[in-house]
């Protein structure tokens, strides 16, 4: 499909934006002249990046929005549709991570990033796509998943499982947007590790989700602060950002900001090719 590319003067809906890799592609979109509508739960970190926006001379809103309530997304399309009207660009960016092993995980830890980064993305398609449709002129819209998408590794079971199911969802509505002649294009934004606050969502965990069960063992506690220094040590949100709108430009499905995790899903798929073993990604000792 042809890429977006005379996105000046649209109007973008970024969830997650509050912080990292939403606040980059806000900020970029509103270099590019586009007007932006910015959602999240963190009301001051919206603020903030709502006024980056209008700093770049462009018109910005901010709507408090949980992504992974129906209703709530629902209210962002409407208030993006009173503030400026047809929508050209939608990011379902917001996403959590909690680290541990599969069956440490509180049925709240499993609830809340299904809830957030899958649920998130799936209201993002069901309240969207039909507006785009029915706008009648080329739109696009953009799920972050991960490279955690199309591997898998241990201590981050609900984070992973939800990514693959980001990834499985934009695929199908890839299909389906191709298949029904939609003019509506679709990406999939797969990052590598980027400097943001992921390895701490925590900090925006709602009060009715309790706390994150503890990590146990030793092995799980090293690899979180393994993966924190990582994430800690990644690119920067503005060069996601970079690559999402180039890859939106020219019409390409996949954004693999980081080239090097390519070569891990070599492996996975070799592996399952072979019918060998999934190779041990991680040996701490
Ligand atoms: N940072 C990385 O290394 C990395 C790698 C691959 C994918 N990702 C993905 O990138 C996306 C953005 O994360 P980030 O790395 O910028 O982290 P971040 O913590 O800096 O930003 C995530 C944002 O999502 C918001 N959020 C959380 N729950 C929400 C909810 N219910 N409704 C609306 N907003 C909510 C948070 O408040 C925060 O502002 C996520 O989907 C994440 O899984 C990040």
């Amino acid at each position: 499909m042809t890429g977006l590319t005379d996105l000046a003067g649209g109007t973008a809906v970024v969830t997650g934006a509050a912080s990292g890799i939403g606040r980059g592609l806000a900020v970029h979109a509103a270099g590019l002249g586009m007007k932006l509508v910015v959602a999240d739960v963190d009301e001051g970190g919206l603020e903030e990046t709502r006024k980056q926006c209008e700093a770049r001379g462009t018109a910005a809103i901010a709507v408090p929005t949980d992504v992974s309530k129906p209703a709530a997304v629902e209210a962002l399309a409407a208030a993006a549709r009173d503030a400026f009207g047809n929508i050209q660009l939608v990011f379902n960016n917001a996403g959590v991570l909690v680290a541990g092993c599969a069956w440490e995980r509180s049925a709240e830890d499993w609830e809340w990033q299904i809830g957030v980064n899958l649920m998130g993305c799936v209201h993002g398609a069901r309240v969207f796509v039909p507006i785009l449709i029915e706008q009648g002129e080329p739109a696009w819209m953009v799920n972050t998943a991960s490279i955690g998408g199309l591997l898998s590794g241990p201590f981050l079971s609900p984070y992973i499982v939800s990514k693959h199911a980001v990834v499985a969802l934009s695929e199908v509505l890839y299909h389906e947007l191709g298949a029904m002649k939609t003019g509506v294009g679709i990406s999939c934004l797969c990052p590598g590790a980027v400097d943001t606050g992921i390895a701490r969502s925590e900090r925006v965990r709602p009060d009715d989700r309790g706390d994150a069960a503890p990590l146990r063992s030793e092995v799980e506690q090293r690899f979180a602060e393994g993966l924190a220094a990582g994430i800690e040590a990644g690119m920067t949100p503005e060069a996601v950002a970079e690559h999402a709108f180039a890859a939106i430009g020219e019409g390409r499905f996949w954004i693999f900001p980081d080239p090097m995790y390519r070569d891990g899903f070599q492996v996975r798929a070799q592996s399952i090719l072979e019918g060998s073993n999934p190779f041990q990604a991680l040996e701490i000792d």
